[in-house]
Order: C-alpha cells, then sequence, then structure tokens
C-alpha cells in the first residue's frame, strides 16, 4: 500500500537525485554494513567488505578514520584468532569506539552527547535492495550526513545522523502520509520513515547488513577455543559480545522517538535510556530499558516573586506519586499502542514494584522497558559505568561471569527466582572490593572523594559519588583476569550466604538482617535486598555450579589451543548444563548432550587438520 503512494510522489526539477527515491512518514509499521558518505575509495570499502565480511561504521575525521584502518590492518594481520566473521566486525569496531565514545567522560558527558546525536538521527525502512550512494546523496539535499549505517530487523533499516537537527524538519517537509485504500494511517510525523524505490528494476545493488543479535554459543565456544590462554578468551568474549558502536547509538535514537511521543503530552519530557544500555555491561541483545524523566518540566518554572500575585499551574492531583507515575505511563503506553510506529505488543504492567509499559520496537529489534519515576536505577547505572570504566578487569570478569551463568540456566530473561545479571554484576563488584589490594574501591570511598556538584539525594536515599573518573587512584592490583575468574568462583563457592550479606556500599561482607537465602544490599535504597527473589535450590545451584568451574579451571590451567582437543578453559565453562545431572562427573557434564557432542566432534575435526597442517609445514 505504501509503495502505490509513495510512486505517485511528484519530483521536482531543483532536487535532481530526487528521481530515485521517496520517503513516508511511517504510520504504524513495523536489525549492518554501514559507512560515513565521505569520499573513501572504492579499494577500501572493497577491501574492508571483502575481509571483514562488513564494515560497520567509519569515522568521518582523518584521525578517527586512521585509527580504524590501524585498528582493522592489526586485526587482519592476526592470523592465530579464529573469529568468525561477524564477530570480527563487532571486536574491530567495538572497542576502540567504546574507549574513544566514554573514556575520561563522566556519564553525564556521555549521556547528554548521545542523546544529542539521537535528535539529530532518523531511522528509515528500506527495500531490500537500495542504490546506497543514491540514498545518501538523496538526503544531503537537506543537510551534511555525519553518520550512517544499515541494519537488519523485520527487513533493512537505516540509520541517518545528520548535523544538525534542522535537516529532519526539511526531510519531514518534504515527506508525506500515505494514504491506505483499506487502512486508514494515524497521521503522526515522526522520525521513522518508510523508503519507497519509484523504480526498484534498476536500482539492484545491495548494502551489507550486520547481525545485531548475540551469536550462537557455539560459535563464540569454538571462537574461544582458538584463544591462546584463558585471559584472551576472557577478553574475547567480552568482545564479541558487547555492545558495537551502532547498537547503542539505535538505543539512543529509539528512546528519542518515543520520546517524541510522551512529548506530545508532556513537551520537556526526556526519555533516557539506563541499565546494562548505558552502564558498560550490556550484552548484545539486552533488553533497552527506558525511563520517563519529568523532573525538568518542574525544575523550568522558575517561581517569580515580584509583584502581589503568584502565578501557578492549575493541576489535577492524585494521592501519590505512584498513582501519579501509573497514571502517567497508563497514557504513554497508550499511545505507544496506538500512535506508536514501530511499537507492538505493548503490555501496561502498572502494578508492579516498578509500574512499567513493556513493548517491541520492532523497527530497532528492541524489547523496551519504560518505567518513570526511577531515578535511583539512574544513579544505579551510572554507578555501574564508574567500576565498568575504572578497570578493564572489571567489565571482562562481569561479561564471563554473566555469560556462564546464562549458559547454566542461573539467569533467565523470564522472571522468577533466579539470579539476576544485575545481582551477578553487584557479586562480582563486591568480589573486586575483597581482593588484596582491591582491584576496586568501595561505594563508600566513592562518596568521601565526591565533589559538592555530585550530592544526590533521592527520597531520602543517600546516591552521592563521585563522578568524575580522574579523581579515583588506580588500583594497585596486578592480579590476571583469568586468576580472579578462577578465584570468584572459589569465593562465591565458599562464601557464608547464610549468616552474611553482601554490601558494595562498605566493600564488605555485613551480618545478614534476614533470612531470605542471599542478601545483596541494595546501594542505595540500604534496607533492601536486590536479591530477595532468590530461592534456596537456586543459591545451592549457583553455589554447586561456582565449585564446579574452579574445579574445571584449575584443572585445566595449562591447557590451550594447542594442547586441546576438547573445550577448555572459559569455553569448558560455557557448555550447557543438563538438566537434573548437574551432580554428574566433573568435566564432562555438557557431553550427553547432543548439540554439545556435535560441537565437541567439530572442535575436535578442526584442531586435528591444524595438527595436519602444522606437521606437513614443519616437514617441508
Ligand atoms: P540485563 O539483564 O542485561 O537487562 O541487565 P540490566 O542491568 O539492564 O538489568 P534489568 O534490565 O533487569 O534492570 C535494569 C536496571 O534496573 C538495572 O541495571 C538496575 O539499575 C535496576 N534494577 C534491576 N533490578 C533491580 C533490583 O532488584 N533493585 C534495584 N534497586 N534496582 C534494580
Ligand atoms: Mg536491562
Amino acid at each position: 500500500m505504501l509503495t502505490v503512494a509513495m510512486v505517485m510522489w511528484p519530483v521536482t526539477s531543483a532536487w535532481p537525485a530526487l528521481t530515485d527515491v521517496t520517503l513516508t512518514g511511517l504510520p504504524r509499521w513495523l536489525p549492518w554494513l554501514s559507512t560515513s558518505y565521505t569520499e573513501e575509495t572504492e579499494v577500501e570499502r572493497a577491501a574492508m567488505a571483502a575481509r571483514v565480511g562488513l564494515v560497520t561504521r567509519l569515522p568521518v575525521c582523518p584521525q578517527g578514520r586512521g585509527r580504524f584502518l590501524g585498528s582493522l590492518c592489526r586485526h587482519l594481520s592476526n592470523s592465530r584468532r579464529a573469529i568468525p566473521r561477524r564477530e570480527e566486525a563487532t571486536a574491530v569496531c567495538a572497542e576502540p569506539e567504546l574507549q574513544e565514545t566514554t573514556k575520561g567522560k563522566t556519564f553525564s558527558e556521555v549521556q547528554k552527547e548521545r542523546r544529542e546525536q539521537a535528535q539529530r538521527s532518523i531511522l528509515i525502512s528500506c527495500p531490500k535492495k537500495i542504490p546506497e550512494k543514491k540514498l545518501l546523496k538523496h538526503l544531503c539535499q537537506h543537510g551534511d550526513i555525519t553518520n550512517h549505517f544499515f541494519f537488519e530487523s523485520f527487513g533493512l533499516h537505516a540509520v541517518i545522523e545528520f548535523s544538525k537537527k534542522e535537516s529532519i524538519a526539511s526531510l519531514q517537509d518534504a515527506s508525506f502520509i500515505p494514504r491506505g485504500e483499506t487502512e486508514f494511517p494515524i497521521p503522526f510525523k515522526s522520525r521513522f520513515f518508510h523508503l519507497n524505490l519509484k523504480n526498484p528494476s534498476s536500482q539492484t545493488s545491495n548494502v551489507q547488513c550486520n547481525n545485531q543479535s548475540s551469536p550462537l554459543n557455539a560459535d563464540i565456544i569454538k571462537t574461544l577455543c582458538n584463544a591462546e590462554n584463558v585471559e584472551s578468551q576472557i577478553n574475547t568474549l567480552m568482545k564479541i559480545l558487547q555492545l558495537t558502536e551502532e547498537n547503542i547509538r539505535l538505543r539512543y535514537l529509539t528512546c528519542s522517538l518515543i520520546e517524541d511521543i510522551a512529548a506530545a503530552y508532556f513537551p520537556s519530557c526526556t526519555i533516557k535510556p539506563f541499565g546494562s544500555s548505558v552502564n558498560t555491561f550490556g550484552k548484545l541483545g539486552c533488553d533497552l530499558d527506558m525511563f520517563l524523566d519529568l523532573d525538568d518540566i518542574g525544575k523550568n518554572s522558575a517561581t517569580k516573586t515580584e509583584g502581589s500575585f503568584l502565578m501557578e499551574y492549575q493541576v489535577k492531583n492524585v494521592p501519590s506519586e505512584r498513582w501519579a507515575t501509573q497514571k502517567i505511563l497508563a497514557v504513554i503506553g497508550e499511545c505507544l499502542d496506538n500512535f506508536g510506529p514501530g511499537c507492538v505488543s505493548v503490555q501496561k504492567i502498572l502494578n508492579a514494584r516498578c509500574p512499567l509499559v513493556r513493548f517491541s520496537h520492532q523497527a530497532s529489534g528492541f524489547q523496551c522497558d519504560l518505567t518513570a519515576n526511577n531515578r535511583i536505577a539512574m544513579k544505579s547505572s551510572e554507578l555501574l559505568y564508574i567500576y565498568g570504566s575504572l578497570d578493564s578487569r572489571v567489565r571482562a570478569l562481569a561479561f564471563s561471569i554473566r555469560c556462564w551463568a546464562r549458559q547454566q540456566a542461573l539467569t533467565s530473561s523470564i522472571p522468577g527466582s533466579w539470579l539476576t545479571n544485575f545481582s551477578l554484576t553487584m557479586m562480582v563488584i563486591f568480589f573486586l572490593q575483597k581482593r588484596s589490594p582491591p582491584v576496586i574501591p568501595s561505594l563508600d570511598y566513592l562518596k568521601n572523594i565526591a565533589d559538592a556538584e555530585d550530592k544526590c539525594i533521592i527520597d531520602s536515599n543517600d546516591c552521592t559519588f563521585v563522578s568524575n573518573l580522574d579523581r579515583i587512584k588506580p588500583s594497585e592490583n596486578k592480579e590476571t583476569v583469568d586468576n580472579l575468574l578462577c578465584q570468584f568462583f572459589e569465593y562465591f563457592g565458599n562464601f557464608p550466604f547464610n549468616k552474611n550479606s553482601i554490601n558494595i556500599r562498605k566493600g564488605k561482607e555485613q551480618n545478614k538482617p534476614d533470612s531470605s537465602p542471599i542478601y545483596i544490599q541494595n546501594p542505595f535504597e540500604i534496607s533492601l535486598n536486590i536479591s530477595r527473589n532468590v530461592n534456596e535450590s537456586q543459591l545451592e545451584r549457583f553455589v554447586h555450579l561456582a565449585r564446579e568451574s574452579a574445579w574445571i579451571l584449575q584443572e585445566n590451567k595449562d591447557q590451550s589451543s594447542k594442547s586441546s582437543t576438547e573445550p577448555w578453559g572459559l569455553a569448558a565453562l560455557l557448555l550447557p548444563s543438563v538438566p537434573n545431572k548437574s551432580k554428574a562427573k566433573k568435566p564432562g557434564r555438557g557431553q550427553a548432550n547432543e548439540a554439545v557432542k556435535k560441537l565437541l566432534e567439530s572442535i575436535k575435526a578442526e584442531s586435528r587438520a591444524t595438527r595436519e597442517k602444522t606437521t606437513i609445514s614443519t616437514q617441508s
């Protein structure tokens, strides 16, 4: 339907490039190669595309591009690393970019920059085959493009970042709302467009696309088996799983698109991502937690005290803040359901402890949880961001533990009596605070070195801690991350959960205040236990698997890709556990599983082939 409408759109002689494509605002419609639209040569592009399988994005500035290409060359020349192509792209792009974006910046600075970038960006659903350069040329009519990339999610999509917000207004003016024959469009002019080709048959170039989802576990295990040692396995795992630069951009853009809808009711509201999307612990495929912040509305209304009158807004009052949150989320949920382009399966879960609207943003492929009045969760995200940025071992260890826990079914995407990623990350932080010397400081230390402007009290909870990373002394601890991994399992495999609680504020265990199986003190709402949902049997499984994992790591301490024909080190820990057989003899617990058997076979075959090749080359 949309296509018919688009073809009818007139072409103006002032815009010669417009003869190929038309854009339409996307009323109710439904995850990459990317490059910047600069003058990079076809040779560069072809070489990269051919060797990497995908190029996600080239920085526009010459320095950025140099760094990118440098890291690409280093990566390509590193023949020992047999990472499957999809992960290579992630590894190449994500780390330098992530470091570049966050290095030395406070959490608020990063958020501000990203949000501003998102406000200059649009999302376009595209036909499968599109002439990339022509599209960019077409869009350049509205202003300079600083960045763009393509991805797949229920069809091909593009994210285009203009250098100025005004370009979007110009594009919106030039786009139209399609008229369907049997359906009527909701005339909402969003920043989510649909691109039509006027003459599809002549436009047959394919753009390369990246998959945003997490790689298959079997692929991860194979990749890890080729690493040199456990330390390299841990770092590789993080590179494979961490959010890519583009994925982060898309998360901010999605929030920004939802903000446009919420702003129809609350014009100064903001919708900010929090949780693993922003706290540096996010893994590809994680949900997108959003926070509707209405606080700025109150802040802007400066009270004028001069004169004889005091003017205030006439407002509707409700009995409590929770009530207000529920009402607001109910309305925004309705809006998303009825008018939100790309928003599907909207569920209003308003009676939860933290009321939320859950929906799928089909175009980005994100499962979204929208909450309001949740500033403490935002502070928790900032705290994790600080810990994640302080020492590279923190994120590396947390990724391994979170991935291990998921493979062992200790965590789940379904709410229940299992540990959550948030709780596991707190355990990693606590463990690292307990090392001697500590790898990271306690929250109380971060509070003591805070500036006056860091002071933050939310609902009478002290959420103060330093925001400037430069004020925190680097750790004197020199332990390797593989040793830390093994020690983590030892530590929690023998932790006295029955009497002690985990307290990252003090960086020390405390007496447990109640009888819950595991007690992890909420760092800000200190009377709460963030793991109160975990039952005795889940804790027992965690302890049992932690002990078993420590045993496996110690047992294959000297193993490597050269000596092993079976998954070793971290890879052995990621073999799926067999239900009800977790007490099976170590370490072959996963071998009964058919998928694992196949994986073992393919690793053995690869290993045999490598040995044969080595023998031939040594003999010749
Ligand atoms: P993923 O599993 O990758 O989504 O990790 P996540 O850290 O995003 O966890 P989740 O989506 O469950 O929750 C989002 C954020 O809400 C977390 O990062 C915390 O800031 C906060 N949060 C989650 N669970 C709790 C809890 O039990 N207590 C408190 N105080 N905050 C929580
Ligand atoms: Mg989350």
